[in-house]
């Protein structure tokens, strides 16, 4: 394996990086006279039309022609001469004389030819002899756009359709359904796409902060949009030649405030801006629902159908007599159950009309429908929980996966909903635990990039933030680990991708100048507080719990992101109030503490900060009180909030205090005394 890989590393060219990959001699040169063949009618000619339409050098296509010399030749086989299960394998053969590619599926004829376009040289048509015996390692390759919280054109979306298949990404979920906008023209419900597409406000922060209410397509103010259906088939027809599966997500029973606005009598209050939820005691809301997903189910030939599921409140479904009285009748115990029953119900109708259900994490709640699909984006347990009960995963984790985080140092981008997650972490992410079984690795389905689009007001942003990473995640999806090396992805995405894809009218985020993390969460600091025990006196937040109780005093600063399991948060009433002991009592000449503000996922400075000091842990000294204004701005900004000047203690408090009128969140990394 070791020469093999060497041999890989050598080429340094295709990307994602192929299963073996072994340099021959000599060169094919492709020219004006190379004939592309193939026989038999099983090739689909317009997926090998799409596969060449990007390439440079002259395309031929004659099938049927009996040329032996000069020639690419495409062959469907019934099996490939080494070990694979996947239909989307190919082997591509280059020699002096003539290029074969071979493949069980036109997917693999489609990526064998990818694979040769990225050998070939462009200008001069030289490619050298190589044997490329190629196979993904998962079978969903994905990624996800938010076309609600700001629409994107189907030429955008075609656009991205073509990127993709370049680096053999096979499945685009659509979010196409959520508060900031209802995106798919469906006949039955005329006002989803008369009013809950369109709304007062061109930017969704604006409009997210303004009314969030929609307006008629024709009000002068109206800004949004939706596909028709001659949309979707242009767009699905696109996709199909590029061997992308297109996943059509319809949210339920959440995130639907666009929904129930246009047609307020499937909420529990039947007042229009009151909810998010779906009332799921109402038998309209099955019908609603339903009737949709026929039209969706007509217009997507995807296996596939996904339903959201994710964040519903569930509050109205405690108060509302008709969820009540279903919950009575079902004997169902809490509205997570609830919940469940909707998901089962629209499973059944699924199933029955041939297609499998799709769901965020949350469909766990309550118990999993039975052949329910989860995609776990809260981490990866929710997969792996669906995994273990024996049903098919999708991982979206939003550590690794989330695309609408920052990619570099936030002050050098553009607002982003928060986070940090730069090429290098989501090219190292593996979502297969190494305690898996080979059978709980067989239902992990494969990974998927989400670009959210809050922060995300135009086209070219959205590019941005999805290149260079989408492609790190491609090749995660596709590549066998032990082929997989950082500094080869880094340079072929520094050489080749970025080049190409800015030639091709793209407009990704250049990776050449990346700043990257946090200077002061690059190594450990040393402090008289280190690895001393710290007494929570208001408990930290459990849901960002970072080292635990150690977090504080383990040397680790944090980096630009909350969620870096470096920053411990604080969310009960008096925010940060603990207690260091030192051991013994110690000289002191300073104690400090960072803390994170980023106003949009509510994280915020404190109002007040004290600090004081005791030598017996009774009596205390207080050392300073920092008051301060919490302002809101668009920042991540870090802030340290401490003391200077000479005493004696043994015991050290800290206490934060919220600004009542902000509330949120504090998070801070390290009590560092000097
Ligand atoms: C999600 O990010 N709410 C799936």
């Amino acid at each position: 394996m070791g020469a093999f890989v060497a041999k890989v590393a050598a080429t340094n060219v295709v990307t994602p990086v192929p299963m073996s990959c072994v340099a021959g001699s000599g060169v094919f040169q492709w020219n004006q006279s190379t004939r592309i063949v193939w026989t038999g009618s099983v090739i689909d000619r317009t997926i090998m039309e799409a596969a060449f339409a990007d390439c440079a050098l002259p395309v031929n296509l004659s099938p049927g022609a009996k040329a032996k010399k000069n020639v690419i030749r495409l062959e469907r086989v019934d099996a490939l001469p080494f070990p694979t299960t996947s239909d989307e394998a190919y082997r591509l053969s280059v020699t002096d004389r003539d290029i074969c590619i071979q493949a069980v599926s036109d997917a693999g004829l489609y990526y064998g030819i990818r694979t040769l376009l990225q050998l070939a040289d462009a200008e001069q048509g030289r490619v050298p002899a190589t044997l490329v015996e190629d196979a993904p390692r998962f079978p969903y390759r994905g990624v996800m756009l938010d076309v609600s919280r700001h629409f994107r054109s189907k030429e955008f979306v075609k656009k991205q359709i073509d990127l993709m298949a370049a680096y053999k990404m096979n499945r685009l979920h659509l979010h196409l359904t959520d508060a900031a906008g209802w995106r798919l023209q469906i006949d039955r419900y005329p006002r989803l796409t008369e009013l809950a597409a369109w709304r007062d406000a061109p930017v969704w922060k604006d409009w997210w902060e303004g009314t969030r209410h929609y307006c008629e397509q024709q009000d002068p103010k109206a800004d949004g949009g939706y596909y028709t259906k001659a949309d979707i088939k242009e767009i699905l027809e696109h996709a199909r030649r590029h061997c992308i599966t297109v996943i059509p997500e319809i949210e339920m029973p959440s995130h639907s405030e666009e929904v129930l606005t246009a047609y307020p009598e499937l909420s529990c209050t039947h007042e229009p801006y009151k909810q998010a939820d779906f009332c799921v005691g109402n038998e309209k809301t099955f019908e609603f629902l339903e009737n949709v997903l026929k039209e969706v189910i007509d217009l997507f030939p995807s296996q596939y159908i996904h339903i959201g599921g994710d964040e519903a409140g569930k509050a109205s479904w405690k108060t509302c007599p008709l969820c009540q009285q279903r919950m009575k009748d079902e004997g169902l115990k809490d509205v997570n159950e609830l919940q469940s029953y909707l998901i089962r119900r629209i499973e059944k109708f699924l199933n029955a009309n041939g297609r499998d259900l799709l769901g965020w994490d949350e469909i766990l709640e309550g118990g999993l429908a039975p052949n329910a699909t989860v995609m776990s984006w809260r981490g990866v347990d929710g997969g792996l929980k669906a995994i273990r009960a024996g049903h098919h995963a999708i991982m979206t984790p939003g550590e690794f996966c989330y695309l609408d985080g920052y990619q570099d140092a936030p002050y050098s981008q553009p607002e982003a909903i928060g986070g940090y997650l730069p090429l290098e972490k989501v090219y190292g992410y593996d979502p297969i635990p190494a305690s898996f079984t080979p059978e709980e690795a067989s239902l992990l389905l494969g990974v998927q990039g989400n670009v959210w689009t809050e922060y995300i007001p135009t086209a070219e942003h959205l590019e941005y933030m999805l290149y260079p990473r989408a492609i790190a995640l491609a090749e995660v999806g596709w590549s066998q680990p032990r082929n997989k090396s950082w500094e080869s992805f880094r340079s072929r995405v520094v050489e080749k991708v970025l080049p190409d894809m800015r030639a091709k009218g793209y407009h990704p985020f250049d990776i050449t100048k990346e700043i990257g993390n946090r200077k002061e969460a690059l190594q450990p600091i040393e402090h008289l507080a280190l690895g001393k025990k710290v007494t929570y006196l208001a408990p930290y937040w459990t849901n960002y719990p970072a080292n635990g109780a150690e977090t504080l005093t383990d040397g680790l600063r944090g980096g630009w992101n909350y969620n870096d399991r470096r920053w411990l948060g604080f969310v009960t009433d008096k925010r940060v109030d603990v207690v260091i002991d030192l051991e013994k009592e110690t000289t002191i000449h300073s104690v400090g503490a960072d803390f994170m503000q980023i106003c949009g996922p509510d994280v915020w400075f404190p109002c007040k900060v004290v600090i004081s000091a005791s030598t017996d842990g009774e009596h205390y000294t207080t050392l300073t009180e920092i008051d301060q204004e919490v302002k809101k701005d668009d920042e991540v900004s870090f802030k340290n909030f401490g003391w200077k000047g000479e005493t004696k203690a043994r015991y050290v408090r800290y206490q934060s205090f919220p600004d009542p009128k902000r509330g949120g969140v504090h998070f801070v990394d390290e009590i560092v005394i000097q």
